[in-house]
């Protein structure tokens, strides 16, 4: 019996690829231990609970798990504001529980990823609590930023606007101001001292030696304050990312930094450095073009943005994601584009929130299915590593009658029992209120109903995260923009290798003809990737041009391609002209490596492709 358990156990067991670049192929999951399962009826979510729910994320498919901060906290920014970096919060388990759960990941093929939030501290943080009484002018005082006056650095930013109007704080026991770039109840810590990067490299040790894989570096743009600046993106911020670094490099293997810097492109590319500081940094510009060029139905603001981003180092890679635990953040945009969100995603003024939106993707996409498979059509295609937050693969919706980001950070929804299957508690002693709303009550929205439908947008988010790990172009595959006359229509080529996928995306809510220039690509056979049913070879003008159009008339009367139409990829009719493959006659594998491959988003249905073989 105990053999048989062993036998079994090994043969589940993933051994972890020894691959600096993983970050490269990984898929990213991100969750609160808070909010994802509670396993001693607290109202809370714990390690226990997220270690039972271990089965479900490997089903799923995701390769990596991105962990909000789960040490000791006063919980005033939900555990943004620490008070001690190597330590398990009591509400979330223990340090072995931690240690557990990391092995049991790794042993299901899943690699974690933490937070080190360098830049600030709760004020309950034994440092600050040392620092406010200690000498002024010494190395413990000087943990923090301290002034006599509130008037230094007045060229840095307010980013809690809502919540702040001043980056300096009076301390009546250090009878000094402190400054802080978040809330009053968070104070920076002082990188010019070397004390500080010395205590922060210990506490990241500990967390990389119990066999963490990444760490998501908090705020990272703002660790350094010079006068006359906005105390942003300075060279000694990206000195100390490259000590960090090194140091990391010289002790560690296959680790990776994940910065979070909210800059415009050129700033943020930055943080890779030569390829010497970050290993992946979120491309916050890109997110809300994505939301704005579906708005428009125009894909001008992706494009563009695109176009504004400069070639990154090859080890370096962007994490993509449509939504995360804050808000919408619309930083990374003018004005007029801000205007343009607002107007466009927020009919209620309380989804707002500092300068941004605090709602999920459902409810900011109207709960409309064919977008929000567009969005992750997207998200999945264009280059960089996807970043998915829970509960967005089953469609959870939102409350924003909850105070600052918590509308967005309530209970898993896994059945339609009491509290969702989250909690065994008295309702009344979850940390927040699971779901009610009629549109995304968790009666219905949630993952045990949705495990048994296969049409389910659970089901589908499956297919696209086992479709993409098939491909290693979407990870690190070059773009190639086509640029069809018609700005409805996204098409790009990514490329790896001999792998060539054509993704096409029609942003609009209505079907559209497309004329697609693939001269390029003459004598090819694409695949359409979810099917993969063969199309038309790619032939001579004007065969070499595709064209989409409504069932019932022709504008193009080349092709209809299939895979474009705008029905789930399961009902798409076979393409009249594409001899529709029987099964036996799909090509061998060994063809199928060196075709050419398709996948396209269109308005409702989305990404689909499949490989091709040259034709004849
Ligand atoms: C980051 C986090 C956010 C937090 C802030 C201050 O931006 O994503 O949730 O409030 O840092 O720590």
């Amino acid at each position: 019996m105990i053999t048989s358990t062993i036998r079994r156990r090994k043969i589940e067991s993933f051994q972890l690829e020894d691959d600096p670049l993983w970050y490269k192929d990984a898929l990213i999951y991100e969750l609160h231990v808070r909010a994802f399962y509670d396993s001693d009826a607290d109202g809370g979510g714990d390690f226990r609970g997220l270690y039972e729910k271990l089965p479900y994320l490997q089903d799923l498919g995701i390769t990596a798990l991105w962990l909000l901060p789960f040490y000791p906290s006063p919980l005033r920014d939900d555990g943004y504001d620490i008070a001690d970096y190597t330590s398990v919060n009591p509400i979330f388990g223990t340090l072995p529980d931690a240690a557990t759960f990391i092995k049991e990941a790794h042993r299901r093929g899943i690699r974690v990823i933490t937070e080190l939030v360098a830049n600030h501290t709760s004020d309950q943080h034994p440092w600050f609590q040392r620092a406010r009484r200690a000498k002024p002018g010494s190395s413990l005082r000087n943990f923090y930023v301290w002034s006599e006056t509130n008037q230094r650095y007045q060229d840095a930013r307010i980013i809690f606007k809502d919540f702040e109007t001043s980056n300096w704080t009076w301390d009546h026991v250090a009878n000094a101001y402190y400054w802080h770039r978040f809330y009053s109840h968070q104070p920076d810590l002082n990188f010019d001292n070397p004390k500080v990067r010395e205590a922060l490299f210990k506490n990241l040790d500990f967390w990389l030696e119990m066999g963490v894989d990444g760490v998501r570096l908090d705020a990272v743009p703002y660790l350094v304050e010079r006068e006359g600046t906005n105390c942003e993106n300075l060279p000694e911020t990206h000195a100390f990312l490259r000590e960090l670094r090194k140091h990391i490099d010289e002790s560690f293997k296959n680790r990776m930094l994940l910065a979070e810097a909210n800059q415009w492109p050129e700033d943020a590319v930055a943080y890779f450095g030569a390829g010497d500081e970050c290993h992946m940094n979120f491309h916050f510009p890109l997110m809300p073009r994505l939301f704005m060029s579906i708005r428009m139905e125009d894909r001008f603001p992706i494009v563009d943005i695109l176009a504004q981003t400069p070639p990154i180092p090859d080890v370096a890679q962007w994490a993509l994601f449509l939504r995360n635990h804050d808000e919408l953040t619309l930083e990374m945009v003018t004005d007029e584009e801000r205007d343009y969100m607002y107007r466009a995603y927020t009919q209620d003024r309380l989804a707002r929130l500092n300068l941004g939106i605090r709602r999920r993707l459902a409810p900011l996409l109207g709960n409309d299915r064919r977008r929000i498979e567009l969005m992750n059509g997207l998200l999945f295609s264009l280059p960089g590593t996807p970043v998915l937050y829970y509960g967005d693969e089953i469609g959870m919706g939102d409350n924003i009658f909850l105070g600052d980001r918590n509308g967005v950070r309530t209970p898993m929804q896994w059945s339609a029992d009491r509290n969702a299957g989250f909690s065994r508690a008295n309702s009344q002693r979850l940390y927040l209120p699971v779901i009610t709303d009629p549109e995304y009550h968790y009666e219905t929205v949630n993952v045990e109903a949705q495990q048994g439908n296969p049409h389910s947008i659970l089901s589908w988010t499956k297919r696209l995260v086992a479709l993409r790990k098939r491909h290693r172009a979407f990870g690190r595959g070059t773009l190639e923009l086509l640029r069809p006359e018609n700005r409805k229509v996204l098409a790009y080529v990514r490329a790896y290798e001999s792998e060539q996928i054509l993704c096409i995306a029609n942003l609009s809510r209505f079907l559209q003809a497309v004329e697609l220039d693939l001269s390029k690509w003459k004598g090819l056979v694409p695949v359409e990737l979810f099917s993969g049913n063969e199309m038309p070879a790619i032939g001579d003008a004007p065969s070499s041009r595709w064209g989409h159009t409504p069932s019932t008339g022709s504008r193009c009367s080349r092709a209809r391609c299939p895979c474009c139409r705008p029905t789930a990829p399961a009902h798409r009719p076979a393409c009249p002209r594409s001899g529709s493959p029987a099964a036996g006659s799909r090509l061998s594998s060994a063809a199928r490596r060196s075709a050419w491959r398709t996948s396209c988003s269109a308005t409702s249905a989305s990404a689909g492709g499949s490989p091709a073989r040259p034709a004849g």
